[in-house]
């Protein structure tokens, strides 16, 4: 050991470089080559007073800039960025990775098989231990300038949540196309079916709140989609005081953006999840409803295959059943598990097991209502209560053995 640093902390010495690093090119190498540098010197063992939680998906490109623009915005606070990287196929997480470092500030969550931006930010703020905690994205579209103003008045005064507002007087929406300007604004009318507070901007990614706000209401969050702030409004325990600052929304700059028309089918679960969740958990009923447009392809099918294809009725019963499954499954893929969408061979295995389960569910199902028929139940009731059952297991075993929650 070649000694410890001023602050008493052990240090890492010249004696300690590992031989391999240094004559790597690569930018890791060189970030190494800092770090230990940086150590040699002195630990900086302050803790950060807030955390900005930043979910990212592909988003390279936007990661030093955004550093930078922090750097400059908050220069007397201690503060510390927080990435929830859904495992980026353009190395995002790499990249933050590199940069951490040389900059103890900067930190990375790397999820695997996973997506949503919501569930991202949840679990970036329970990664971290600061005080204060904010969520924005990383495309440079919210604008950093309105941090140490947020966090000046969540310690200052008797407000829980500090909101960056596009529609409050003196924010906008840039210069967000159009029909993507009318689609948020319908969504901000929708919002208040779950969220009675009157918010100019519930649909807005970018807020700052007191740790212990968010944890009062952790444990109700949906966490399904991508308004992670509504959700949070909706879910907390008391109606939050809320403080609204006005911004303008920026244009991207490098990337792309991530929505798409499933996004708003994300939200429509979001605003069904909060208005009946605690009846029937909204994965359940997208589950239950993609049956029953499985059902409609199922008679469809077995209609043409007797009347145009003159199948026997076994055959195209059986044809009809397995188009069903098959449709089923990649609707469940898209829909109800966005967030763990099986790609490549793991769609493969997962079809396969989603027979299996299918098969067993159906003769389940016929097992069960011909039991009660047979004990003098009515013919209908006895037919549902096979079709719950079934639809039950088939939903209760898929989620653990097909969509596995890793
Ligand atoms: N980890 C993770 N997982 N991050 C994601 C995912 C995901 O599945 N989807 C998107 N992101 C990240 C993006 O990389 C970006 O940093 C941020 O979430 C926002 O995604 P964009 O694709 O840029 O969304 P947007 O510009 O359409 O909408 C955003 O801004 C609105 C206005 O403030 C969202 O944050 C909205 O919630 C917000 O209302
Ligand atoms: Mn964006």
């Amino acid at each position: 050991m070649s000694g410890s640093s001023s602050t008493g902390r052990t240090a890492i010495g010249e004696g300690n470089r590992p031989a391999a690093v240094g004559d790597g090119r690569e930018p890791e190498g060189r970030q190494l080559e800092q770090l230990l540098a940086t150590q040699a010197r002195t630990v900086n063992a302050v803790s950060p007073l807030l955390t900005i939680v930043v979910p990212t998906l592909n988003e390279r490109d936007n990661i030093e800039p955004l550093i930078a623009l922090l750097d400059a915005a908050l220069p007397s606070t201690n503060w510390e960025i927080m990435f929830v990287d859904d495992d980026s196929t353009d190395d995002t997480s790499k990249h933050i990775r590199a940069l951490a470092l040389a900059d103890p500030r900067v930190r990375c969550i790397q999820r695997i098989g996973r997506r949503g931006l919501s569930t991202a930010c949840i679990e970036g703020v329970l990664a971290s231990s600061a005080p204060y905690v904010a969520v924005m994205d990383a495309d440079l579209q919210h604008d950093e300038a309105l941090l140490p103003r947020m966090l000046d008045i969540l310690q200052r005064e008797h407000v829980d949540l500090v909101i960056g507002s596009r529609y409050a007087a003196g924010g906008g929406l840039g210069d967000l196309a159009t029909n993507r300007a009318r689609i948020s604004q319908m969504g901000t009318k929708l919002a208040g079916l779950i969220c009675k507070q009157d918010i100019s901007d519930p649909l807005s990614g970018f807020f700052m709140c007191r740790r212990d706000v968010f944890e009062g209401a952790v444990r109700r969050l949906s966490g399904q989609g991508f308004k992670i702030l509504l959700d949070l409004l909706a879910s907390s325990p008391r109606p939050l005081r809320v403080r609204e600052l006005p911004f303008e929304f920026r244009t991207r700059q490098h990337g792309e953006s991530k929505l798409d028309t499933l996004v708003v089918w994300e939200y429509f679960a979001l605003l069904a999840d909060k208005l009946f969740g605690h009846v029937v958990p909204v994965r359940f009923a997208l589950f239950a409803l993609i049956g029953v447009v499985g059902l409609a392809i199922h008679m469809l099918i077995l209609w043409s295959g007797l009347d145009f294809m003159s199948l026997e009725f076994g055959a195209a019963q059986s044809l009809a059943t397995l188009m069903a499954m098959t449709s089923n499954f990649f609707l469940n893929n898209i829909l109800t598990y966005r967030d763990q969408r099986l790609r490549g061979w793991r769609l493969l295995r997962g079809l396969i097991t989603f027979y299996g389960i299918c098969g067993i569910g159906a003769t389940a199902n016929v097992g069960i209502a011909s039991y009660l028929f047979n004990a003098n139940q009515t013919w209908w009731v006895a037919g549902i209560l096979g079709v719950v059952v079934g639809a039950v297991w088939n939903y209760a075993m898929s989620s653990i053995f097909t969509w596995k929650a890793t």
